[in-house]
């Protein structure tokens, strides 16, 4: 069996860090409700850089950590469901900003599950042998998305970036459970277009349904128990698959790291996949929920701790809009 080796990690967090005390300034809530219900102490927000211009800092980090340069990388794919721009996708744009040359570049949105979504193209490109060095970013900036009117949303995300250098990984296990439920996507959606004023031709209305989009719409919609309860079967499901795809047990496995949602999600999944909590690595408090960004965070917080150890078996597992989850056991 044949996986990856990620050679280094890198993040980057925003300059606004907004505790629970400074969210009580625009909506009713405070520091214990927010703190109870979801683990989450303060979160980041990018007041002055792009959401690409933080994707490059977490890839430029990345490098650094990994010993490589940008002329090194031959593909670059970045997972992010908040991107600047329609077009052209956020890789392209950290391509540049990173001084990467003529290596494709392709964007990935699986919202929240995104990171484990492009490890997975990425460890599938390494097998083929086209391509050596991929980078790997998970970038979001969420804060333009969210409505900070809504108390029951507003309170959990947070911008962030994290990315990884990979290679082919000779002899490293590498398996992985991916699905999506797309049935489910009203639970945990943000529009894309709102054209309330678009032209009528000869007295015909086009695009009704775009221009009749409420506003709220193209914000952050959630339904939080919808996606609490899904998250907590998801991501129970998804280890107990991937575990017996891998033939290991959890007492195999060195370290889980969770999607970074709510601490009450994580540790409901944790009780049902029978997993020791010194095992899991959490860093909500501080970062929220900075949907695909979280693992690849928590990833380079890990090797800067020091707490990553070659031949450690992780598991990564995650949920996000879609809806959608993964999980995936790999040998650092
Ligand atoms: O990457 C995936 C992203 N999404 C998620 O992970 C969301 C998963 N869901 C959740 O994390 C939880 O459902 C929430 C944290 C969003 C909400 O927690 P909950 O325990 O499900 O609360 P609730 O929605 O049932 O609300 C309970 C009460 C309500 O008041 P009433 O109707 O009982 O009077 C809410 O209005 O709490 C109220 N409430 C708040 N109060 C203070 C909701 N948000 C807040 C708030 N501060 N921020």
């Amino acid at each position: 069996m044949n996986g990856i080796t990620i050679l280094g990690a890198g993040s980057y967090t925003p300059s606004l860090a907004v505790t629970n005390e400074m969210m009580t300034e625009f909506i009713d809530t405070s520091d214990e409700w927010i703190s109870s219900r979801t683990g989450i102490k303060s979160r980041y927000m990018s007041p002055d850089k792009a959401n690409y211009e933080m994707a490059a800092k977490a890839a430029k980090a990345a490098l650094e950590n990994a010993g490589k340069t940008a002329k090194d990388i031959d593909f670059i794919i970045v997972s992010t469901c908040s991107p600047d721009f329609f077009y052209p996708n956020m890789a392209c744009l950290v391509q540049k900003q990173i001084g990467a040359e003529g290596c494709p570049c392709i964007d990935i949105n699986s919202a929240c599950t995104g990171f484990i979504n492009s490890l997975d193209i990425a460890r599938n490109y390494l097998a083929t042998g086209d391509y050596k060095t991929i980078l790997v970013v998970s970038s979001e900036r969420l804060s333009p998305q969210i409505d900070f009117n809504d108390r029951g949303s507003c309170i959990l995300f947070g911008d962030g970036a994290g990315a990884v250098v990979v290679e082919y990984g000779e002899n490293k296990p590498y398996y992985s459970i991916l699905g999506a439920e797309g049935d489910m996507f009203e639970a945990l959606f943000c529009k894309a277009n709102y054209k309330p004023n678009f032209p009528k031709f000869d007295g015909n209305e086009i695009f009704k349904e775009l221009c009749d989009t409420p506003e709220k719409q193209c914000y952050l919609q959630m339904d939080g128990k919808a996606v609490y309860k899904f998250a907590v079967d998801a991501m129970a499901s998804a280890v107990d698959k991937v575990l017996n795809k891998s033939g290991l047990t959890i007492e195999d496995i060195d370290l889980v790291i969770p999607h970074q949602a709510n601490i009450r999600i994580i540790q409901s999944a944790l009780k049902k996949m029978k997993v020791d909590d010194d095992k899991v690595f959490i860093n909500l408090q501080d970062h929220g929920n900075t949907s695909s960004a979280c693992i690849p965070v928590a990833l380079s917080e890990l090797m800067a701790q020091g707490r990553l150890k070659r031949g450690m078996k992780v598991c990564l597992v995650g949920f996000g809009a879609g809806l959608t989850y993964g999980a995936c056991i790999f040998e650092y």
